[in-house]
């Protein structure tokens, strides 16, 4: 793919509604289809191996004007407007409207990587979900102080990581960190550090909170909170920035400590230069 094509990406989360997958099958291959015979460019519908019934949604236009024609087209509109009926639709990356490079070709890059690690799951997905009967209902028996669900960009960050903080476990340096992760659903993740008799092995908040979200199938990222408690405030170290720049791409960092706000940066500005799989 080349450079222009990655400008041109857009990515959604389909939350499919209960009972309605067979249908957003047939929608989503008849909307590639659509896609493809009026020239638009290509779609691509990637199952979550976490999550029954989500999908990523990401499309590859053919230039901008084709994204705007498909948007137009009549025949795609139907097509989208039975989808809404059936799914909750979470646009991701608008790859025609906000064309931050940075983070498109991260997206892109991730959204191809994710193809190849469900490829395995893929042959397995008919039956790969819990049955209906086991599946949690009611959504608040998931909310505490460290997996809170909100609509992005409403939740208190700063104060989960404060909250997660405490649970730090820094017995040799006294000095505890506590960070909070946004997912693009709006899940909070959160991390504190935890240090080791050897020192070596000890681990950062931000890694704990990274490492935790991807173990729960978490792949798309918005924002991150740290907190420590000092004046100053407390940057990411060199190995997390790494670590929350491969997977969560040019996301943004709050720095706060117990009461105040200490500034927010774009992960891109505290990682110039970045090393990735790009590169490989
Ligand atoms: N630490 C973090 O958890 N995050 C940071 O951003 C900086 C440092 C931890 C690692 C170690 O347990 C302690 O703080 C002192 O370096």
């Amino acid at each position: 793919m080349s450079g222009s094509d990655r400008a041109r990406l857009s990515v959604s989360l389909v939350d499919v509604h209960k009972h309605y997958e067979p249908d957003f099958l047939m929608l989503a291959r008849d909307f590639a289809a659509l896609m493809l015979k009026k020239g638009y460019g290509r779609s691509e519908m990637i199952r979550d191996e976490a999550r029954a019934r989500r999908f990523y949604a990401v499309r590859y236009w053919t230039d901008a004007g084709c994204a705007e024609a498909c948007h137009a087209d009549p025949e795609s509109q139907s097509l989208l407007a039975k989808l809404h009926q059936i799914a909750k639709v979470t646009h991701v990356v608008n790859g025609v409207h906000r064309p931050d490079a940075a983070r498109l070709m991260l997206d892109d890059r991730r959204a191809r990587i994710e193809t190849d690690r469900r490829a395995g799951f893929e042959r397995r997905a008919q039956k790969a979900s819990r049955p209906e009967g086991e599946r949690r209902v009611s959504r608040d028996r998931r909310i505490g102080p460290r997996r809170l669900r909100d609509r992005a960009g409403d939740v208190d960050l700063v104060g989960a990581a404060r909250r997660a903080r405490e649970h730090a476990d820094a017995a040799f340096s006294k000095f505890k960190v506590g960070a909070a992760l946004e997912t693009a659903d709006g899940t909070v993740v959160t991390g504190c550090n935890i240090e080791n008799a050897t020192y070596g092995l000890t681990i950062c908040a931000e890694r704990v909170a990274m490492f935790k979200a991807l173990s729960e199938g978490h792949r798309l990222f918005t924002r991150i909170a740290i907190v420590a408690d000092t004046q100053a405030p407390t940057p990411p170290c060199g190995a997390c920035r790494q670590i929350l720049w491969e997977f969560g791409g040019n996301i943004e960092v709050t720095l706060a400590n117990l009461t105040d706000k200490k500034g927010t940066h774009q992960l891109k500005d505290l990682l110039p230069l970045p090393f990735d799989a790009r590169l490989l």
